[in-house]
């Protein structure tokens, strides 16, 4: 089956590269809007716009279960996406919150989120849901989307999530598809760390979906 896939950037394929290893017998394609990129400080109405615009090559192309590759677009776009296209299939992804609340001995968690996402309702109910017994620590990650999108990811400066870290946070909650180019350099710095991202997940709910509706 064709699944699409989409990202403001680099996330989607990062997600996508996931997706063909763990269910290869479907067709993937990913789209992006790199000419906007990052979207994680642009304004809900710019993110909703955008995100809009840049799926449409998805419907072109017969896609009839798109995943929201990306953190930013879901909390913000999903419910207007899900809202004008109810013949569509739209898996989201949000900050692993709930599985840190089942892991997390120190009861600490680092988050590492897009400020969009830290700002968004849906993170805050999820905190609120799941988190009421752990301890946040969101370091500013304001310019990482840039960096991993045009620049050098080794360049990215690691110190708050250390500090995090020295706070007794065991948990590392990649919130954003962008910081999945990050997971080798985060596992070498902070290795007795557990880190939480969502490809597994997705891999279920894209199957579930599409048992879904070949059984139609
Ligand atoms: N990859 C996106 C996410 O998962 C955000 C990157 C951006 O700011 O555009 O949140």
């Amino acid at each position: 089956m064709k699944i699409g896939v989409f990202d403001s950037g680099r996330g989607g394929e990062l997600v996508a590269k996931e997706l063909r290893r763990i269910l290869p017998e479907h067709d993937y394609i990913v789209v992006n809007d790199r000419a906007h990129v990052p979207y994680g400080s642009r304004s809900d109405a710019e993110i909703i716009d955008l995100t809009h615009h840049a799926i449409a090559p998805l419907f072109d192309a017969g896609c009839e279960i798109i995943v929201i590759a990306c953190n930013t677009a879901t909390t913000v776009a999903i419910d207007s996406l899900r809202h004008n296209f109810p013949q569509i299939d739209f898996i989201g992804i949000e900050p692993m919150i709930k599985t840190a609340d089942l892991e997390s001995n120190t009861r600490r968690v680092t988050v590492l989120a897009t400020p969009t996402t830290l700002q968004s309702l849906r993170y805050h109910h999820l905190k609120q849901q799941y988190g009421s017994s752990l301890v946040f620590d969101e370091p500013q990650t304001d310019n990482w989307a840039s960096v991993i999108e045009f620049g050098d990811p080794k360049t990215i400066d690691f110190g708050d999530v250390e500090k995090s870290i020295a706070h007794g946070s065991d948990t590392i909650v990649l919130a954003c598809t962008h910081y999945l180019a990050l997971t080798e350099q985060l596992h070498r710095a902070f290795d007795h760390v557990q880190i939480l991202e969502p490809t597994k997940a997705i891999s279920k709910q894209v199957a579930r979906l599409v048992a879904a509706r070949q059984a139609e």
